[in-house]
């Protein structure tokens, strides 16, 4: 089994020992806040290792068919090893350089090795600071575990992290008006509709338009 900070935490419950640092982007707060894995009821929401690409890997492939409408066209080499373990080093930069932080969902109900432990992700992107302080919501779960409120759970979580880690004022998501079961979440999230956007995202070969919405800190 590999080894990394990810299954030391999920093994013990315990956070993760090895916290990522990220700056802060308020004016008053302290320069650097760190990053530490949580864990609610049934699912942990953590930044795995580039060790850790395979389990990665599997999730996107397993869900190839279940996600890709609903996402921007795949970069070249998307579903291999190497573009994960790469991504997964990118993505800790990113948290670093407080532009992004990209979560992975990860089933408590499974064991730590497990090779379908990661069952969705949650990525909190394009983080702009300054007078705006939002970011972009994006997310996606195994389509196995889709109608068991599993992604709720995990943004129940995540968002507050977004809000806190970065001291957001604004959370941005949208979604094609087809996607009924990513519309149905955000209102239960909190999430109000601001506006629609004709060909808002190139999806699947396309121009798809989308329904905007967001979410205020403390509302
Ligand atoms: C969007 C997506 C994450 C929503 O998944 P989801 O499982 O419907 O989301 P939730 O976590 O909110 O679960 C709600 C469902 O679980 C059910 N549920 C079962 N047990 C539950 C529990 N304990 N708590 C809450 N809900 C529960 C709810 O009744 C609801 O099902 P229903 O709509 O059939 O009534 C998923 O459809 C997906 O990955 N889609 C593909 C990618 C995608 O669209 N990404 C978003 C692009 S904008």
């Amino acid at each position: 089994m590999k080894t990394g900070s990810w299954h030391a935490s999920a093994r013990t419950d315990k956070p993760d020992p090895g916290a990522i640092a990220a700056p802060s982007l308020s004016c008053n707060a302290p320069a650097v806040v760190a990053f530490h894995p949580r864990s609610t009821d049934r699912l942990w929401l953590l930044m795995p290792p580039p060790a850790e690409a395979d389990a990665v890997l599997r999730y996107f492939e397993r869900n190839r068919a279940h996600l890709e409408p609903w996402e921007p066209a795949r970069p070249e080499g998307f579903y291999t090893e190497k573009f994960w373990a790469d991504r997964l080093t990118q993505n800790r930069q990113e948290l670093a350089d407080g532009t992004a932080m990209r979560l992975f969902v990860v089933s408590r109900a499974v064991g730590p090795s497990h090779p379908d432990r990661v069952i969705g992700s949650c990525n909190f992107s394009n983080i702009v600071r300054g007078a705006f302080q939002s970011c972009t919501l994006g997310y996606g779960l195994d389509h196995r575990h889709v109608g068991q409120g599993l992604m709720e759970e995990a943004l129940r979580a995540g968002i507050p992290m977004a809000f806190e880690l970065f001291d957001l004022h604004r959370i941005q998501a949208n979604y094609q008006p087809t996607n009924e079961r990513s519309g149905k979440l955000l209102r239960r999230l909190g999430f109000v509709v601001e506006g629609y956007a004709r060909d808002y995202l190139c999806i699947d070969g396309q121009w798809r338009d989308h329904v905007l919405t967001s979410k205020l800190r403390g509302a």
